[in-house]
């Protein structure tokens, strides 16, 4: 059996960690006999730049044919005057609607190795392994309408709509209430409920839910709360849910307890498990192109996506393992480098992993 896998590096140090990434597939490869076949697509400004649009018709086609795809990051200062339609970030949100990639699963993971590096104390984080579940195919990022327009009175104003229909707060639900079963069988859903109506329906909803998932402890929570209790008692938290703003905010905020959000994959998954995986950072044009980049979450989100869309979890689990022998070695990229251990490129870092795959 074949597994066609699809690579977008995009942009910025996009292509630097696909690099690591496609190495790290290759040896997993070897390995265990996976039969993977790669190949690669444009996305973003990459795309932009090639064809005049972030998402062009070429990679859509190949991303509804593969089975899991694998991308770096999008977006750039380069592209940044380009009108909101054809901008970069178009590109990944368009490919998220256009595979119904609704279910985000962002795990925050502390590695012990990386105790230190966390901008909270050792004793807040030690032992940190959460899950976000952030909607990603709705909200106000998607919400209608939306615009800039001009008043009667000349003067310009902005708005966004945030939306979510029923449907859609249950199909995340269910991703969330199940993950929680799958963990510790707690479940934080991350609202604003005090103020916006659409969190009232996303609130009740979780709350109709919760009798189908008795095994699941359920707990509501206002986001600006959830954004204070991540920094204060992240351990309290084992899988949070919340709408596709939120999520991506919170997220951000959970990655930099783990010491890097260069250490953080993420799952995008459809209905059917099919799914994008990409790390959480951004394209960080202002390291590109200079081997500073760390290639970890990117590497770990090529694991997420050996488990998830493709069934083949020992090679997930070997990935992740040959990550944590890499850190036990004192390899740093410099976003997590520490006294007493070794700062190294993008390129020896994921060399080293596939050392320690290849060795494990
Ligand atoms: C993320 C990113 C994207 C988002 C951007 C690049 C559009 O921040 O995946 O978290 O906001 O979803
Ligand atoms: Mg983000």
């Amino acid at each position: 059996m074949t597994h066609n896998v699809l690579v977008m590096p995009g942009d910025g140090i996009g292509p630097e960690i696909i690099n690591e990434a496609v190495k790290v597939l290759q040896a997993c490869n070897d390995k265990f006999g996976l039969g993977l076949s790669v190949d690669s697509a444009l996305l973003g400004g990459a795309a932009i730049d090639a064809t005049g649009g972030p998402l062009p018709e070429e990679t859509l086609s190949k991303a509804k044919a593969c089975d899991a795809i694998l991308l770096g990051a999008v977006g750039g200062p380069k592209w940044d005057g380009l009108e909101m339609a054809i901008r970069p970030e178009k590109g990944l949100l368009g490919i998220r609607s256009e595979l119904g990639l609704f279910g985000n699963l962002r795990p925050a993971i502390l590695y012990p190795q990386l105790a230190d590096a966390s901008s909270l104390k050792p004793e807040i984080v030690s032992g940190l392994d959460i899950l976000i579940v952030r909607e990603l195919t709705g909200g106000i990022y998607f919400g209608q309408p939306r615009g800039i327009r001009t008043l009667e009175n000349g003067e310009r104003q902005g708005y966004n709509t945030y939306v979510y229909s029923e449907s859609e707060i249950r199909r995340i639900g269910k991703v969330a209430f199940e993950a929680a079963r799958a963990r510790n069988g707690k479940l934080c859903s991350v609202d604003k409920a005090n103020v916006l109506e659409v969190t009232v329906l996303w609130r009740e909803i979780m709350d109709d839910m919760a009798k189908d998932y008795p095994d699941v402890e359920l707990s509501h929570m206002y986001v600006d709360n959830a954004a204070m209790q991540l920094v204060r008692a992240p351990k309290q938290f084992d899988v949070m849910v919340t709408g596709n703003m939120f999520g991506d905010i919170l997220s951000d905020a959970a990655a930099m307890l783990t010491g890097s959000i260069g250490m953080l994959p993420s799952a995008s998954l459809d209905v059917t498990g099919k799914g994008m995986y990409e790390p959480c950072h951004g394209s960080a044009p202002d390291i590109a192109g200079q081997g500073k980049a760390n290639p970890l979450a990117t590497i770990l989100s090529a694991a997420m996506m050996l488990r998830y869309s493709l069934n083949e979890g020992a090679a997930a689990d070997a990935i992740e393992a040959a990550v944590s022998v890499v850190l036990d070695q004192g390899l740093r990229t410099a976003d997590i480098a520490s006294n007493g251990c070794q700062t190294v490129n993008t390129e020896t870092m994921g060399e080293a992993v596939v050392s320690a795959l290849l060795n494990g």
